[in-house]
């Protein structure tokens, strides 16, 4: 392993046309408003996939700009990544061997999903890293996409507003020494697997009383998955800023999952971080997931400049968790 600095050559976003506001739940029949929704949750709106439409669709899309926006070709990637826990096919092939054909990469590339859940583009941000470090690997594309619509009931109100599509890919390079990727840390407690779950695994197969009972959609206890989320998100600010030797006050962004407005409302007030630090687009998106994460970055990444030190934070279903600081090279 090497000292080489790895960081985000170039990044980009896709989301469905489909745009569905919280006032066209309640036109299609939903019992909940829009002061419910946008007041829990900070949600306005959220994009959803078309019937023939998949997580790999998106995925290419964003791939695509990333590809763009680094200045390279897709003849560079030499490896992808795809957080999803939505893939095109319920057991394989993965949705990254998809993206690769649908990329036209002809050559044999690695290519692989990570299912972590909301955490899973914390999780493969550094794992791409460390493939980049080995000195094997110099381009990997790595990409955050989730189809949750077609994993919900659309009947229930306690899941289905919180939940969008999208798909966010950057590739990851070598970059200046000092910037990049300074640390990670990912975390896990599979004590915790039952509060945010989708079943029709091999715990439950898929069968037909299964399905028509809608057993295998999203399942949430969302009051418990806020207070992990809480205590977790806590744990993980901490642990980055002593390990790092930083105090908040060097932080120029916090970018954490996009699943409830409240919780970085909450996240705000605990840390004492100022407004303008703490990033937030789930009032366009909802809460999508894997994609949660580099569409904030795709969509502030204007406003960064090099140096800026920036921090991820994922959680979700597991629990997982992981916190990322990049200093901003671009
Ligand atoms: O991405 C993975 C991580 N996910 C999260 O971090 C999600 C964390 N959890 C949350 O964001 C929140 O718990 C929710 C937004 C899911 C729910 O908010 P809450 O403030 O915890 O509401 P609640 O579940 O305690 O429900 C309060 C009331 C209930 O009615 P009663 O029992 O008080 O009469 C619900 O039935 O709100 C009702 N309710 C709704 N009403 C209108 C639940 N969903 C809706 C709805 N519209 N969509």
């Amino acid at each position: 392993m090497n000292n080489k600095s790895v960081g985000i050559l170039g990044i980009g976003k896709y989301v469905p046309e489909k745009k569905v506001t919280n006032d066209d739940l309640v036109s299609m029949g939903l019992d909940t408003s829009d002061e419910w929704i946008f007041e829990r949750t900070g949600i306005r709106s959220r994009y959803i996939v078309s019937e023939n439409e998949t997580t790999s669709d998106l995925a290419y899309k964003a791939a695509l700009k990333a590809v763009k926006d680094a200045s390279l070709t897709v003849d560079d990637i030499d490896m992808i990544i795809v957080a999803t826990t939505t893939p095109d096919y319920r057991l394989f092939p993965s949705t990254a061997a998809v993206v690769q054909n649908l990329l036209k990469i002809n050559r044999p590339i690695p290519a692989f999903d990570v299912a972590a859940a909301c955490s899973g583009f914390s999780y493969t941000l550094s794992i791409a890293e460390n493939y980049i470090k080995s000195g094997h690997y110099k381009n990997v594309l790595v990409l955050g996409a989730d189809v949750l619509s077609k994993n919900i009931d659309w009947t229930d109100r306690t899941t289905c507003v919180l939940f969008g599509d999208g798909a966010g890919a950057v590739i990851l390079g070598e970059v200046e020494p000092e910037y990049g990727i300074l640390y990670t840390k990912l975390y896990a407690d599979g004590s915790c697997a039952e509060i945010l779950k989708a079943d029709g695994g091999t715990k439950s197969p898929l069968t037909e009383g299964f399905v028509r009972d809608k057993s295998h959609f999203i399942k949430m206890n969302g009051r418990l998955v806020f207070k992990e989320a809480v205590k977790v998100i806590d744990m993980s600010i901490k642990d980055l800023l002593d390990d790092c030797c930083l105090n908040l006050s060097d932080i120029s962004y916090y970018v954490a999952h996009q699943a409830n407005m409240r919780i970085l409302d909450y996240v705000r007030q605990k840390q004492a971080f100022k407004t303008n630090q703490v990033l937030s687009n789930i009032d366009k998106y909802g809460n999508t997931s894997a994609a949660s994460i580099p569409l904030v970055l795709d969509d502030f990444n204007h406003q960064f400049k090099k140096g800026d030190y920036i921090i991820l934070n994922a959680f979700g279903a597991g629990f997982t968790w992981g916190v990322n600081l990049i200093r901003w090279s671009k």
